[in-house]
């Protein structure tokens, strides 16, 4: 030892000689490690290993514990020098795949699935996977052999073997048509046997698990065509075999023929008849001309035929139809004989006597066709029709008349008409060709259009006149009407009619016209049909003044009283009262205006206007009070003056547009000194001789005299 430590001094480095180096001592299966407080080393046995780790370390055995602890399930343990390790029994596998292994990194030993290798249990067979093991069984169709399930195929000699069900077994009425085999799974099918068909059930049979054949239900039934179909206008020859391969024969009736593609039909494995192809059509007999004779027509029938007569022809010796073979019924033409003479023609030619047969005619010597048709036929019915034609005698060119044209001739009858501008004047239009070949002409006069009445004017608003135009000196009839309206007044209408029969030219009549109307007049002269019509209208006359009874008055506010009546221009007119204040002489104009405000005047000198009143508010009478302070229609009826003296003037006034017309009367006196009025009409007045002043009523006067 001491050697060996001094060949470490010499080769390497100075050191101390006293210290002990414990690793140094450690055994070769140990490691140095340091102590666990970290004050000097220490040797321990390596991993795997038992001991004091400097004199001895022996190895461990781990198995021992046994290999389900160390290794885990399915495994085995084996021990090595300072380790161990482990391998998987039979039928499991390291989850690592590794043949040995050690179950620290997590590997564990797991059950193989054998089932996975196919062909393990055989054909047949079906593998079920134990724990560690595997089984095998037969699948269904197969069974085993040798052996019991389940069995194991390395072990046990059973096998699995496929079921055979052998031949398929013969079926009534069928034949086998096919099979896939004889063992399990496998199918054969049938058919039915020739001369049957299906009638019910399965045809094919299938080898079963059991060993045995399913079925086959089938069912076979013998082929049965029954009766054969009908065909029309045909027979059928047929043996009443229905079965298959059975045949008809079809015949077309008499009077038909076969026009299809055939005339049998056979009984099909199907169990039906094959479609007949046989066609049976009527024969036309009536295409062959000449079979129902000369003027006959023959009509086809189905599968025969019938004959009668055309038009023109007619049965013989028999009736119709009939049928040449059988009957002994002819046709024979209609005869029409020779034909009719006709008055004032001659027969010019005819084609025969016989139907359709045409004579022509034409008029004699002397007359001439007038209408109608010149020719006849021999009709059906054995009769010459017409001749409708009529001949007329001659009469020369058509007759002239004045003024006059011809609407329509036809050499025996003539239209006459007037020409424009004249008319036609009693007599007939009509000339006619006589029988003795000379016109009977129109009696027809044409005279020139004049209007009956013409020169139509109205005179001083009271007559119409006129001037007739006539034809002949008859008298002629007149009916006047005028209609009378007014604007002014819509509801007024004044409608009158007169008449006047009169042989004179120039004629008059004189109306009752109402003032201040529009006229409208209508003449008619009724034998002539002739209107003739003028407008007119009246003026507007003076209106008439009321009533009143002329008084005197001491009081300045009188109280007058007038009467009157209603007249036709009363929608039109009014009454003014007018205020005269009397001076010297003075003269008063009826037509004038007069002041409308008497405060306006000054002097009071003028008349002025002191009320006016529309007449539609008097009635028959009325009351009126001058100089009441009250205002009349706009008129301020001003209070008099005491100690003077007045006129009241009652004018009336009409009015229609520019046309003003008024009349005055005199109504009162109203007395502050003393005039006398006096009007010159009034013999009485004038007697009394005073100075006078003139007042002006309308165009006459009234002469006033003062008393001086
Ligand atoms: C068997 O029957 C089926 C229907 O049931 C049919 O389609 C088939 O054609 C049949 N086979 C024969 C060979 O008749
Ligand atoms: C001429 O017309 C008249 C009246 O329509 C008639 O009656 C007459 O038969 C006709 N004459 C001729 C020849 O057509
Ligand atoms: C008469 O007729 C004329 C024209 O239509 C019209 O202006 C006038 O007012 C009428 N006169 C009357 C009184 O109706
Ligand atoms: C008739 O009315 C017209 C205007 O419409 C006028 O010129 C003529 O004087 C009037 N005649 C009479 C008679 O009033």
């Amino acid at each position: 030892m001491i050697v060996v430590f001094l060949l470490c001094v010499v080769a390497g480095m100075p050191a101390s000689g006293h210290i002990l180096d414990v690793c140094a001592t450690c055994h070769p299966d140990a490691k140095c490690d340091d102590k666990p407080d970290g004050r000097g080393k220490v040797c321990n046995c390596k991993y795997g290993f038992v001991g004091n780790g400097i004199t001895f370390c022996q190895d461990k055995d781990e198995c021992q514990i046994g290999a389900m602890k160390i290794c885990g399930q399915h495994t085995k343990c084996h021990n090595t020098y300072g380790s161990y390790d482990c391998t998987c029994l039979s039928g499991y596998n390291p989850s690592n795949n590794m043949i040995i292994f050690i179950p620290n990194d997590g590997t564990h030993c797991q059950d193989i699935d054998e089932c996975r290798i196919t062909g393990l249990c055989g054909d047949g067979g079906r593998c079920r996977n134990l724990d560690g093991s595997f089984e095998c069984s037969c699948q269904v169709g197969y069974q085993v052999e040798d052996g019991t399930e389940p069995f194991h195929p390395h072990r046990d000699k059973a096998s699995c073997k496929v079921v055979d069900c052998g031949q398929p077994a013969l079926v009534e009425d069928t034949v086998l048509l096919s099979a896939t085999g004889t063992t399990y799974g496998s199918v054969a099918t049938w058919v039915c046997d020739e001369g049957f068909i299906w009638g019910s059930g399965h045809n094919t049979s299938v080898c079963g698990a059991d060993g045995l054949w399913s079925g086959p239900t089938m069912v076979c039934e013998e082929v049965d065509c029954g009766s054969p179909p009908a065909r029309p206008h045909s027979q059928m020859l047929w043996n009443k075999s229905s079965r298959v391969g059975s045949e008809v024969v079809y015949r077309c009736n008499s009077g038909y023929h076969n026009v299809g593609k055939g005339n049998v039909s056979s009984c099909t494995a199907a169990g039906q008849w094959e479609e007949p192809l046989v066609l049976c059509q009527d024969i036309d007999e009536c295409r062959i001309t000449g079979l129902c004779g000369d003027g006959g027509r023959c009509r086809n029938l189905d599968g025969s035929f019938e004959c009668s007569c055309q038009v023109g022809y007619q049965v013989e010796d028999g009736t119709e139809p009939f049928h040449p073979h059988r009957d002994k019924a002819s046709c024979k033409v209609v005869y029409c004989g020779q034909p009719a003479l006709v008055e004032d023609t001659v027969l010019l030619s005819a084609t025969g006597t016989t139907y359709g047969s045409v004579a022509t005619w034409v008029c004699d010597e002397g007359f001439i066709w007038g209408s109608g048709h010149n020719t006849s036929v021999c009709g059906a019915d054995g009769l010459w029709s017409g001749p409708t034609m009529v001949c007329e005698a001659k009469c020369g060119p058509v007759p002239f008349l004045a003024n006059s044209e011809v609407v329509w001739h036809n050499r025996s009858v003539v239209n006459h008409r007037c020409v424009d501008g004249y008319h036609s004047w009693r007599g007939s239009s009509v000339s006619v060709c006589g029988s003795s070949g000379t016109w009977q002409t129109a009696t027809l006069r044409c005279i020139e259009i004049k209007p009956a009445i013409s020169h139509v004017h109205f005179l001083n608003e009271k007559c119409v006149h006129w001037k007739a135009e006539k034809y002949e000196e008859d008298s002629e009839d007149y009916r006047v009407t005028y209609t009378g309206t007014r604007d002014y007044q819509r509801s007024f209408r004044d409608e009158m009619k007169q008449y006047l029969s009169s042989k004179a030219e120039e004629l008059k009549l004189c109306l009752h016209l109402l003032p201040a109307t529009n006229y409208s007049i209508s003449i008619t002269a009724l034998s002539a049909r002739f209107t003739a019509s003028i407008t007119t209208n009246t003026s507007v006359p003076e209106p008439p003044v009321p009533v009143v009874y002329y008084r005197e008055f001491e009081t300045p506010v009188p109280t007058l009283r007038l009467t009157r009546s209603a007249n036709s221009l009363d929608p039109i007119s009014l009454y003014q009262v007018l205020v005269l204040p009397v001076e010297d002489i003075m003269v008063f104009d009826c037509s004038s205006p007069g002041s409308t405000d008497p405060l306006s005047k000054n002097n009071f000198s003028s008349e002025y206007i002191t009320a006016q009143i529309l007449i539609g508010q008097v009635g028959t009478q009325m009351d009126f009070t001058v100089g009441d302070g009250l205002y009349y229609g706009g008129f301020y009826n001003a209070p008099l003056k005491k100690g003077r003296t007045y006129y009241i003037i009652l004018r009336a006034v009409s009015q229609w547009k520019t046309t003003l017309k008024s009349s005055c009367v005199l109504w009162a006196k109203v007395t502050g000194t003393s005039y006398v009025l006096m009007v010159s009409s009034l013999s009485a007045a004038a007697a009394v001789g005073l100075v006078a002043f003139a007042i002006l009523v309308g165009y006459s006067c009234i002469w006033l005299f003062k008393n001086t």
